[in-house]
């Protein structure tokens, strides 16, 4: 077990400022990214947060991350838009998508957003959360084209990405039911978590090199790798398929291949369904019920090892007071790779240190 650090937001958001700069982004995008990376971190998915930043200077280093780049329109329908993120931040490419997809459904009652060539998305629960605060309904299908490391129900070799799925639903009085998981029965980057600190995973998520079960998280961060399982058995793989179906090949014209393995690059593909509620022309009935849903199930009595039933997107809001309050852990090996990326980015890596301890 490697130990571990505790920063308080505001310093750790001034020193991942100073590593994002390296990449020569303009100001806004090194808000974009940090704001993004932290608030991630914040809500718990440290897997999605700052410690992808060795990543993404990996990726820059070699051309498959282009800063300063932004959203382009290449098809426009109306109600449907195809954009391409020009392998430009996600957290830009991702904002502005959904920027131009909220303006449309708030005006036309939807729009699908075709969105191929981001680079990493991050959270997609980010990109829920912008269309909720719209008081728009959104469905989120994306895919990850990089090194396949999922395997299909039944296969003994990964096929796939961890390809997310995510909805969005703004809801009367409350903040809204925010839905957000890879399709893996975990995250690629919370066995990289893992890994950096010592620890096996749970059982039955990890196959090694020849398809065995495995907790060891080596087996799908180093060579030679095996496979993380997906969850739900046959269901949670036929929701991976189709993620890659609709964020893969139809919304980015790019499914996952295994020559990506040679690659630092993590581009995603996402297709986005948004939805006002208001065009269905039944906002009082569809607020009161889903209200009253919602109540229900926060009224349910807890079955024994459970303190309480919870919503989704309620553990993420939880997570984000409490680390606000008492500052966000990072592991020292993912602290450490973070100030290794930040050199080879040409940022003094002590300055870093320096504006992160406050
Ligand atoms: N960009 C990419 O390529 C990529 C790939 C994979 C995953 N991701 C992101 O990784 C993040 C982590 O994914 P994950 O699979 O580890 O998430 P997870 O397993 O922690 O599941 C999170 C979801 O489950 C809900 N939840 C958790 N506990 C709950 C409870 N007790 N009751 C009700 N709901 C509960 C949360 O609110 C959230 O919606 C997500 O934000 C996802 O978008 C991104």
């Amino acid at each position: 077990m490697s130990d571990m650090h505790v920063f308080a937001v505001g310093p750790l958001r001034a020193a991942m400022r100073l590593v994002v700069a390296g990449f020569g982004s303009a100001r806004e995008e090194i808000d974009a990214v940090v704001d993004n990376l932290v608030e991630a971190n914040l809500t718990g998915h440290d897997s999605h947060g700052i410690g992808m930043l060795p990543r993404y200077a990996a990726s820059y280093l070699e051309g498959g991350l282009k800063p300063n780049t932004h959203v382009r329109v290449v098809h426009d329908a109306g109600a449907v838009l195809r954009l391409d993120g020009d392998t430009g931040f996600g957290q830009v490419i991702g904002h502005e998508a959904m920027a131009l997809g909220i303006e449309r459904a708030k005006r036309l009652g939807t729009c699908v957003v075709a969105l191929g060539h981001s680079h990493h998305l991050g959270r997609i629960g980010a990109w829920a959360e912008q269309a909720a605060a719209a008081g728009l309904v959104s469905l989120h299908f994306v895919n990850v084209v990089s090194r396949p490391i999922v395997a299909p129900f039944g296969g003994a070799r990964a096929g796939f990405g961890t390809n997310p799925f995510t909805a969005g639903v703004p809801l009367p009085g409350r903040p809204p039911f925010i839905l957000d998981f890879a399709t893996s029965r975990i995250a690629q980057g919370k066995t990289r978590v893992a890994y950096n600190k010592g620890e096996l995973v749970p059982e039955g998520c990890l196959i090694d090199d020849r398809g065995r079960p495995t907790r060891e998280p080596r087996f799908s961060v180093v060579p030679p790798t095996g496979a993380i399982l997906t969850f739900g058995e046959h269901k949670g793989y036929g929701l991976a398929a189709l993620c890659e179906l609709l964020g893969g090949a139809l919304a980015a014209g790019l499914v996952g291949h295994r020559e990506d393995g040679t690659r630092m690059r993590v581009w995603n593909g996402m297709l986005s369904v948004l939805l006002d509620p208001a065009a269905l022309g039944n906002v009082p009935r569809f607020e009161a019920e889903a209200g009253a849903f919602v109540e229900s199930l926060l009224g349910a009595p807890a079955r024994e090892g459970f303190e309480r039933v919870l919503v989704a997107g309620d553990p993420e809001r939880a997570m984000r007071a409490e680390r606000t309050a008492r500052g966000v852990p990072v592991d020292a090996t993912t602290w450490q790779q973070i100030l290794d990326a930040a050199k080879s980015l040409g940022v003094d890596p002590r300055g870093v240190h320096a504006a992160a301890a406050g």
